[in-house]
């Protein structure tokens, strides 16, 4: 530490007269460097600005395991989540690709699996809860509106709990007739599915979707949770991991938008006919069962 001072000491010495004195010259004396090089960037003033107005972030608590994973393919969050002192685990909208990787993290970690939890029936991708049934004898849980089989049907209100942890149930359909939302409030979080995604939101224009639905849902329920909120999707596409429920109201580019114009949006995206529809849904109907792979 002692001779890279010295050195950088020296190396300054070095530098012409002339150029020392205009450095020196922009620093004065009495403004803080770190404050100074905030002055100097219109950027750094702006979010320097933003972060006074961020509402208070709430750590998870200690016994409170979290773990985002991710399908590159399917572009899905998986969320695993455990009561760290007992060893109960949860994981929400697993891929069935991916159920060996989430199987293992189990095991390695020592948990033991309560539950496969889906926040509705995908139409992009199979689901892995199905697959997760079978390597680790946990229950399959989805919303009973969702149509699909699974070993536990829940509606609002139904509490999901793991260890000491619990979920609460919010029924948002919009995306599809069966979209769930789950909120642990004790750590101030909550995981969208594709209801509400990192500014945007899921497609309604097919499995019984609703704008207005939609629309409401997030308004009455989701953006009615506390502002400093964590919002975890089932999908990013642009390498977001999380956002807030302070975030998505101020510059979600949708839903900041009144119920009408949100609506025409919605009914004009065009999106082409998403690709594995044919094979995910009637897989998805079935809780994923019967199309594990063979081994
Ligand atoms: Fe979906």
């Amino acid at each position: 530490m002692r001779i890279a001072s010295v050195s950088l000491l020296s190396a300054f010495a070095r530098l012409p007269s002339l150029i020392r004195a205009s450095a020196t010259a922009q620093l004065p004396a009495s403004v803080p460097i770190k404050s100074y090089c905030a002055a100097i960037s219109p950027r750094s003033l702006h979010s320097q600005s933003a972060a006074m107005t961020l509402p208070e972030r709430k750590p998870f608590t200690a016994d409170f395991f979290f773990r985002q994973l991710f399908d590159t393919e399917s572009s899905t969050y998986s969320y695993l989540l455990a009561d760290a002192s007992s060893g109960e685990a949860v994981i929400i909208d697993p891929v069935l690709e991916q159920a060996k990787r989430d199987a293992q993290l189990v095991k390695d970690l020592g948990f033991k699996l309560k539950y496969a939890i889906n926040t509705h029936m995908h139409a992009d991708h199979i689901t892995g809860s199905g697959w997760l049934r079978q390597l680790t004898g946990c229950q399959s849980v989805i919303a009973a509106a969702s149509g699909a089989k699974a070993d536990r049907h829940i509606a609002e209100g139904d509490r999901i709990e793991f260890g000491r942890h619990s979920i609460d149930t919010l029924a948002t359909p919009g995306h599809t007739n069966g979209c769930m939302s789950y909120v642990i409030k004790e750590q101030g979080c909550v995981f969208t599915g594709d209801t509400l995604l990192i500014r945007g939101c899921g497609r309604t224009d097919f499995q019984e979707g609703s704008p207005k639905s939609l629309y409401e849902n997030v308004h009455a329920k989701i953006f009615s949770l506390p502002e400093n909120y964590r919002i975890y999707p089932a999908h990013d596409y642009k390498g977001q991991l999380e956002s807030s429920v302070w975030e998505e109201k101020r510059y979600n580019p949708r839903l900041t938008k009144s119920i009408d114009q949100f609506i025409e949006i919605m009914e004009n995206l065009n999106l082409p006919y998403p690709k594995k529809i044919d094979a995910s849904l009637p897989a998805n109907r079935e809780c994923g069962v019967y199309d594990i792979p063979k081994e």
